[in-house]
């Protein structure tokens, strides 16, 4: 059974009842390379993931050409518990509720600019544009910017496999990032300002600051990680409230379970469908030898639709006890800006059902998805 992009919950459910943990030797990573192991069931891939020191999470080489390769996703113990612990401050419910009142300003702004229309393109005008504001915000970069920010994370989460082009705009971009953030650390670096850069730029970590390919690889994972996720994670939920309008009349009624909702889109179209990880050496899992240096390829999207969990997982239930979805992953990587993300689109959610009625997909409205395995992304939804 082949996955179907728009719809890969089919798939998932096949693999989990006929081949729950096999190695694939014709999958083709985002890396270019080939062959990996598979892993479907959800208790399984939770055992993967708090096993960090058997699956590692250091995929990729550290070379000076990709400073991504330096971000905490991507480093093990213990730097990744030092890079963590830097940052962590800034992340916590604490702290990102003080972005309450800008968040929820842009909200009404970017609604605002459409609304006499009575439409929109709900990924173009507004799901992209939210989360790309709050981390402008929160880096002090221009948001004049944005068009470069978001051909960056668009870049990164295509599939180089897909097409040369690809794999050439892939490292094209990671390039063009590095050389913007660079200035922008050396500008912080003589004129100080109130953003997240210039406080990092103080910061220790036992005793010692942190270096500049650190500090660019921790500006590259939030432009990313921060970016394209909740930007899929608004457009999902808009298609799930349109296409479930009983949910939607009932939560702009109820603002108050909006956030639970918002749990449940994330269980049933998780915004990142997949993670990946590299054992550091041979061991039998669950009955299958995986070797030193295989990569292990595990579908939090399959996790979050397994019976055994989540009953009956393909019906939308807003009720449904759902705290051990994984769409932000699980273990010491655990997302660090969940707070944000939830925060970002239960503001977005207020927002627009306190001003709007009944959204539908406009007529005649031919949705498309993303090629990528990582991520669950709709290109347009015109509503
Ligand atoms: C890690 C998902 C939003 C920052 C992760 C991981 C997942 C994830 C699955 C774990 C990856 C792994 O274990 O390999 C999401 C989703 C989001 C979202 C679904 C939105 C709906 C954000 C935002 C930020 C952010 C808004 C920050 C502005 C991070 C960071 C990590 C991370 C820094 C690395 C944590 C670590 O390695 O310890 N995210 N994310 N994410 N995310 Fe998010």
């Amino acid at each position: 059974m082949q996955k179907n992009s728009f719809n890969p919950v089919s798939w998932y459910k096949y693999m989990q009842k006929n081949k729950p943990i096999t190695y694939d030797p014709a999958f083709t990573t985002i890396f270019g390379s080939e062959g990996a192991w598979q892993i479907f069931p959800h208790a399984a891939i939770q055992d993967v993931l708090v096993n960090h020191q058997i699956f590692s999470s250091e995929v990729m080489p550290k070379t000076d050409d990709n400073p991504y390769s330096r971000a905490m996703t991507v480093t093990d113990n213990p730097r990744h518990k030092q890079l963590r612990s830097l940052v962590s401050n800034f992340f916590t419910i604490k702290s990102i509720v003080k972005l309450e009142k800008k968040i929820r300003k842009i909200a009404n702004d970017l609604l605002a600019a459409k609304l006499e229309d009575e439409s929109m393109e709900c990924v173009q005008d507004f799901a992209t544009l939210l989360p790309i504001q709050v981390i402008a915000e929160m880096l002090g970069v221009p948001y004049s910017d944005r068009d470069q920010f978001k051909k960056w994370s668009i870049a990164f989460f295509n599939d180089p496999s897909e097409s040369e082009e690809g794999a050439m705009s892939y490292f094209q971009s990671q390039n063009e990032m590095m050389q913007y953030f660079l200035l922008l650390i050396e500008e912080r670096q003589k004129e100080p300002q109130d953003d997240l850069i210039s406080q990092l730029l103080t910061s220790e970590v036992d005793g010692k600051r942190l270096s500049t390919d650190d500090l660019l690889g921790f500006c590259i994972l939030l432009l990313l990680a921060g970016n394209e996720t909740t930007t899929n994670l608004i457009g999902s939920a808009m298609l799930t409230f349109i296409e479930h309008p009983e949910v939607q009349e009932h939560l702009s009624m109820n603002f108050n379970d909006i956030p639970k909702a918002i749990e449940e889109v994330m269980r049933y179209r998780s915004p990142v469908q997949s993670t990946y990880r590299i054992a550091k050496e041979d061991t039998d899992f669950q009955g299958h030898s995986i070797k030193k240096g295989d990569l292990v390829v595990v579908w939090l999207g399959a996790a979050n639709h397994d019976e055994s969990v989540f009953p009956r997982s393909e019906q939308f239930d807003i009720n449904r006890n759902n705290h051990s979805q994984m769409a932000f992953g699980y273990g010491i990587h655990h997302c660090l800006g969940a707070p944000l993300a939830r925060l970002e689109t239960k503001i977005a959610f207020e927002t627009v059902f306190g001003q709007c009625k009944n959204i539908r997909l406009e007529e005649n409205a031919n949705l498309s998805i993303r090629q990528s395995h990582l991520v669950y992304a709709l290109n347009d939804l015109p509503i």
